[in-house]
């Protein structure tokens, strides 16, 4: 196994959550997967799963989320959630993970991380339970070497790009916290917080986006609960739709 840790990753968190479980195995099929069983199966304890290896990687819209051990940094976290509005989570999110690693980092909505035009993390929310009860498994992939592209559209980013000496542990250590509180904020405040720090770090900001719709226009930004807006030739239009994907018209510049 390689060396994470662990403990130090428990002492940021344990302020916030004194029951929370540090969990890091070598191997699952996928850390929302088992986080998503095991809420369903009544064990809700707080808890950040981390897997070396992945071997049924899940990413949004039904895709996957390949890597190898070594070259991504792949987990999960779970708790108790209870917004009032859910909209704008992953934006949030992704914004908590890019503040935590650099500032060249942008968010493409509604939840990648980009280096340069360039895919360098995703995040797969869900949710489980009902009512007041609902469980967030917030899973984030996070590549962290050079790997082939292979079946992928365009080429990878990676965050020792930025950061050399940065392996999966510190990686997680540097975000785990953070993160936690990011989701605690949102859970009192919603999306309104972090409007203006995803609005410094929005990749698709004034640039030609296509939608999965068909539709084509220029990105505007998002409004206050996340919604992408996007002028088209028929007015502004609201996109909301966690179903709806979004891409650069144009390769991206260098
Ligand atoms: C996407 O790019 O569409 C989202 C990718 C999310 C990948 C992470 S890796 C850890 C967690 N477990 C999964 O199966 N998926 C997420």
């Amino acid at each position: 196994m390689m060396h994470w840790p662990a403990e130090a990753i428990w002492e940021a968190l344990y302020p916030q959550l004194p029951d929370f479980t540090v969990e890091v195995l070598p191997q699952l099929d996928s850390t929302n997967s088992e986080l998503m069983r095991r809420i369903r199966a009544g064990r809700l304890e707080p808890t950040l799963l981390v897997a070396e290896q992945q071997t049924a990687g899940r990413g949004r819209l039904g895709r996957g989320w390949q890597s190898q051990a070594g070259d991504s940094l792949t987990f999960s976290l779970t708790l108790p959630l209870a917004p009032r509005d859910w909209s704008g989570l992953s934006l949030a999110v992704g914004l908590s993970v890019a503040d935590s690693l650099h500032p060249a980092l942008q968010l493409k909505w509604p939840n990648d991380l980009w280096l340069q035009g360039r895919k360098l993390a995703g995040i797969l929310i869900e949710t489980a339970g009902m009512g007041e009860q609902r469980h967030v498994v917030v899973g984030i992939g996070i590549n962290l070497a050079a790997r082939p592209a292979d079946g992928l559209s365009t080429a990878p980013a990676w965050l020792q790009e930025l950061l050399p000496e940065v392996d999966a542990g510190q990686a997680l250590l540097r975000i785990a916290a953070p993160l936690v509180q990011t989701l605690r904020a949102f859970e009192r405040s919603g999306f309104a917080p972090f409007h203006a720090g995803f609005a410094q770090r929005d990749a698709l900001r004034d640039t030609a986006v296509t939608l999965s719709n068909g539709t084509v226009g220029m990105a505007r930004g998002v409004d206050v609960q996340g919604g992408l807006q996007v002028q088209t030739p028929a007015g502004l239009q609201l996109v909301t739709s966690a179903e709806v994907s979004v891409r650069p018209l144009a390769p991206p510049a260098e």
